[in-house]
């Protein structure tokens, strides 16, 4: 072999870092790297990592759990970090800038790495007040080959808002992409729900849209050049969640925000789309996830016969941001597994 090693195997401990880690991965004389895990912190912003063609075994402990996002074909059964192929990924993003909130976990987050695999320059947007939320954003930033950085704003104070938009573009340089993903949800009877309740759910999930998407319009027309504006709706902008009236109203309003905008933006060459997830594994479906009955209740639903994974959501969000999707506009993307045709017939 001439001291040429055709594989090695690389053990990512707590001490290895993932930029080193990505290093040895990325040394072009190493044809296969296999990674054995025995950290879970490092599995994540290495896989993220785009690197090239990477083995990954699993060494216990390594929680079962994530077996279906380390495999894209099993379905998943709970929320977890994002999994990432590199294989998916083809700079369809090259050197664009792209805000995305509420993205340090679930669809925010996967829609994020993948940005970044394509080769954007991302900005990923977190809640105030929480340290677990922060950590997760700047590690999710260590770990992209491209500029990021990790910015806390609540959507739903417009001083946030603005400082935050000032500060993607003073840092990366411009915005090309707003992705407004950050949302909330409360279960609550109509009957039931208070003002702050309703106010909570509306100023974060359609208050916050509105600020977030004008403040980087307003930035993309001084631009010149055009952008993209994406909302993260919901089935709920369409069918009906009993017990969740603030949410589904914040939906169906972010579908006719949306539709409006299409036409009044459009002269600025900017787009205008929501993509509406059904049932994703991510953090705000945990409860249904970890209850059997429940469960069994949502997959019934979904004619797929799965939870959807946060990856697929972002593969969506990647095609409606690149070059490919310039002439659509206007539209909502359903990602629900069939969910929204389901028809109850008993
Ligand atoms: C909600 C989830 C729900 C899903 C399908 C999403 O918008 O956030 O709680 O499971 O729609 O009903």
């Amino acid at each position: 072999m001439n001291g040429q090693p055709s594989r090695r195997c690389l053990r990512a401990r707590r001490q290895v870092s993932g930029a080193s880690a990505q290093l040895l991965a990325r040394d072009s004389s190493v044809p296969k790297v296999t990674l054995v895990l025995d950290d879970n912190d490092l599995f994540y912003p290495i896989l993220l990592s785009g690197a090239p063609p990477l083995c990954v075994r699993r060494r216990l402990p390594f929680p079962r759990a994530w077996d279906s996002l380390i495999s894209p074909s099993g379905p998943p059964t709970r929320a977890g970090p994002p999994y990432f192929s590199w294989k998916a990924a083809s700079m369809r993003l090259k050197d664009k800038v792209a805000l995305v909130t509420g993205a340090s976990s679930g669809i925010g987050a996967a829609v994020a790495a993948r940005f970044a695999a394509e080769g954007a320059h991302v900005a990923v947007n977190y809640r105030p007040g929480s340290p677990k939320d922060r950590d997760a954003a700047e590690a999710a930033v260590a770990s992209f080959g491209t500029r990021g950085i990790a910015v806390e704003a609540d959507v739903s104070s417009r001083e946030m808002v603005e400082a935050m938009v000032a500060r993607v573009v003073a840092e990366l340089g411009r915005i090309d992409v707003a992705v407004n993903n950050a949302g909330i949800e409360i279960k609550r009877g109509f009957l039931e729900t208070t003002d702050e309740e309703w106010n909570r759910v509306l100023g974060v999930n359609l208050y916050g849209s509105f600020a977030v998407s004008q403040a980087a319009a307003r930035e993309m027309v001084k631009q010149g050049g055009g952008g993209r504006l994406i909302y993260m709706s919901s089935v709920h902008e369409d069918i009906p969640f009993p017990g969740y009236t603030s949410y589904c109203a914040s939906k169906g309003a972010i579908r006719m925000m949306m539709r409006n905008l299409c036409i009044e933006l459009a002269p600025h060459g900017i787009t205008v789309n929501n993509i509406a997830p059904g049932a994703i594994a991510t953090p705000i479906n945990q409860s249904v996830l970890d209850d059997p009955v429940a469960f069994k209740n949502a997959v019934t639903e979904i004619p797929l016969g799965r939870f959807g994974k946060p990856e697929e959501v972002a593969s969506v969000a990647v095609f409606l941001a690149s070059d490919e999707a310039a002439y659509v506009t206007g539209s909502t993307y359903y990602v629900d597994g069939g969910l929204t045709q389901q028809v109850t017939l008993y």
